[in-house]
């Protein structure tokens, strides 16, 4: 038995197989770094095989070997697509600044919307990226604010902040959820507003840090992979399968093979594949999400038509987002038929940051299954670079 092998080698046979295991790991892990490093100093700016000529390569040369503060800033706006021409990007969030660090220095490098954020060297930087493809903060709804927009509607139609409440409900229906979902179909009503072609969506507390892993920038995702049948790419996922299971169930992304030309483009499952922390959108999306959420009828003032300028200016009836079930990832802005995900993702969502949706209440294992994604999201990207980093050098 190899318990009784283990026992009986000697002390001294023991600590050289132990060393030689340790060795042995010591080599494995520079190897991935290795790989990865060398990605990032050498391979990240080189054209990638086309797929299909819908990609472009439009990398600058960011990464230097001491990247220095102007090399990190062009890298990011590479990255984020900010030159790319009607494509916006939108963070969401309730409270004045973005609770994510990196977040706050975009919106300080390039981004509108934002009165606390200090002016910095970048201002150059933020005058020469188009105003409409300038990263906007928009402040979204909390539930108190709504529940206080519902008492002064006094259950009949009126809208404030362009919502309204098309039915009466119980002000305590009325949940963290609803704000949330509510907030992000503000975001995707000033983006169509805004006259935006594609728009990458952000909560306020998606991290950033996988940024030196992407490969292509957003923009090309959101167009290869936002297509008329699914116009919604999630790009950051969070599964209750990694904490319940120890892997993806159903999914199977462990199984995967690593493919160095394209990232996947994975379903999206129903009430498995959670998290609107980072997703894309075509206008078609934008449009077709929105449509479901204003009122039916007109009220004095308000305009209902099913095209993207009028949807603009329509009041998002917040009854209609109750009625369906409030969770934005499973009813309102993602589901099964307009949705794939984008596998390595590139975000996560910071798993110290305090779940919005429900303060106050005890964690039910949100944490645990935010924490987990994020550990599987920087796993599967390390493998991707490291597998990738010799092919695409
Ligand atoms: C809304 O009205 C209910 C009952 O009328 C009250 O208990 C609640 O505090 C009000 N909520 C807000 C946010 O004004
Ligand atoms: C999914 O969303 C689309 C458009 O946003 C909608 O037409 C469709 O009915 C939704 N499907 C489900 C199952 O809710």
């Amino acid at each position: 038995m190899a318990r009784g092998k283990w026992s009986g080698t000697s002390r001294h046979a023991r600590g050289r197989v132990a060393r030689a295991f340790l060795y042995a790991l010591a080599m494995c892990v520079v190897l991935v770094w290795g790989a990865v490093l060398v990605r990032w100093l050498g391979g990240a700016d080189q054209a990638r095989p086309s797929l299909g000529g819908s990609v472009t390569a439009t990398a600058a040369n960011a990464w230097s070997p001491v990247p220095d503060e102007v090399s990190i800033r062009s890298r990011f706006r590479w990255a984020l697509s900010l030159d790319r021409p009607g494509h916006c990007t939108v963070i969401v969030g309730v409270h004045s600044l973005p609770r994510s660090a990196g977040l706050v220095k975009i919106l300080e490098w390039f981004g509108e919307g934002v009165r606390r954020v200090p002016a910095s060297a970048a201002t150059a930087d933020k005058e020469s990226v188009p105003p409409l493809q300038r990263p906007k903060y928009l402040r979204g709804v909390t539930p108190l604010r709504l529940r206080a927009l519902y008492n002064a509607s006094s259950g009949t139609p009126s809208s404030t902040r362009g919502l309204t409440f098309s039915a009466t409900t119980s002000p305590d229906a009325i949940r963290g959820e609803t704000a949330c979902s509510v907030s992000h179909l503000m975001a995707l009503r000033w983006a169509l507003g805004r006259g935006c072609h594609t728009a990458l969506f952000l909560e306020d507390d998606t991290s950033l840090d996988l940024l030196p892993l992407w490969d292509r920038p957003v923009g090309d995702w959101v167009n290869l992979y936002c297509t008329p049948e699914a116009p919604v790419l999630q790009m950051e996922l969070k599964m209750r399968a990694f904490v319940e299971l120890g892997h993806s169930g159903p999914l199977q992304v462990e199984r995967l093979p690593v493919r160095c030309s394209s990232r996947y483009a994975l379903p999206h499952l129903y009430r498995k594949t959670y998290g609107t922390g980072a997703y894309g959108m075509s206008r078609e999306g934008m449009r077709r999400t929105l449509s479901r959420f204003v009122l039916p009828t007109a009220l004095p003032g308000v305009v209902v038509a099913a095209d993207a300028e009028s949807l603009a200016r329509s009041a998002i009836d917040v009854s209609e987002v109750l009625r369906v079930g409030s969770h934005a990832d499973v009813f309102v802005i993602l589901n099964e038929t307009t949705t794939r995900v984008l596998w390595p993702p590139y975000f996560y969502e910071q798993s110290d940051a305090r779940s919005e949706v429900r303060p106050g209440t005890p964690d039910t294992g949100h944490r645990r299954v935010h924490r987990a994604s994020a550990l599987h999201a920087m796993q599967h990207n390390v493998r991707w670079a490291g597998e990738c980093a010799l092919v695409n050098a």
